[in-house]
């Protein structure tokens, strides 16, 4: 089966965002990974509601989006309306987890939930029936350009195992081919990779290596 694969465009030019993004759209990814940072959840900032909107105009790939947030209730709004196809949220930062799910749905936008590295798979669980999509982390949320940790790949397993038919396993941080192998050999079925793309000399053929 194909994997989807979901470009990070942390790692494209901002300043040529909109030829970055019709780069790997004509690879065939299907899916953009847009990564949202506030500062106080993880150390970096980037993206806003403002620049998920006017990507939105620019493309019909499916608006993945990772929001390293305090927070998030409040923005679930502003990110649905401004044309996000996947909100997922961290579970480190989440107070009311099925409230969450709930408040994502009715804006007819797909859930996800993501853990960091050091929290154990079996906490999400007991919300995989009303998820769409976990994400597993697989370096500290903040950057691109990290090293790969398999030992959380080693979660997938304990996820897909409880997991209903139709739930989207999807791995975050240093992937690349040989990584997203050992991923999808665990069960991933979705794989966010930034540097391995965009600091690629053949962003098509890296496209092409993950599916
Ligand atoms: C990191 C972000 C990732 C990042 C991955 O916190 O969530 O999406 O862009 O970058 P690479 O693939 O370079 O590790
Ligand atoms: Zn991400």
């Amino acid at each position: 089966m194909t994997n989807i694969v979901s470009p990070s465009i942390l790692s494209a030019d901002f300043a040529n965002l909109e030829r970055d993004i019709k780069l790997v759209e004509k690879a065939g990814a299907q899916w953009l990974h847009i990564d949202v940072m506030d500062g106080h959840f993880v150390p970096n900032i980037t993206i806003g509601v403002p620049v998920v909107a006017s990507i939105r105009k620019i493309t019909n790939l499916c608006l993945d989006v990772h929001l390293m947030i305090e927070n998030p209730e409040k923005y679930i709004e502003p990110f649905a309306k401004a044309g996000a196809d996947i909100l997922t949220f961290h579970y480190e930062a989440a107070k009311d987890i099925t409230g969450l799910i709930k408040l994502i749905k009715s804006y007819n936008v797909k859930a996800g939930m993501s853990i960091k590295p050091k929290t154990p798979a079996d906490v999400v669980i007991p919300y995989l029936n009303d998820l769409d999509l976990v994400l597993v982390m697989t370096v500290e949320p903040g950057f691109g350009g990290q090293k790969f940790m398999k030992d959380c790949a080693e979660k997938i397993p304990v996820i897909k195992e409880n997991a209903p038919e139709g739930l989207i396993i999807q791995v975050d941080g240093g992937i690349n081919a040989e990584t997203a192998g050992i991923c999808t050999s665990f069960g991933a079925n979705s794989l966010v990779a930034g540097n391995y793309i965009y600091k690629s000399d053949d962003i098509t053929l890296a496209v092409k290596s993950l599916f």
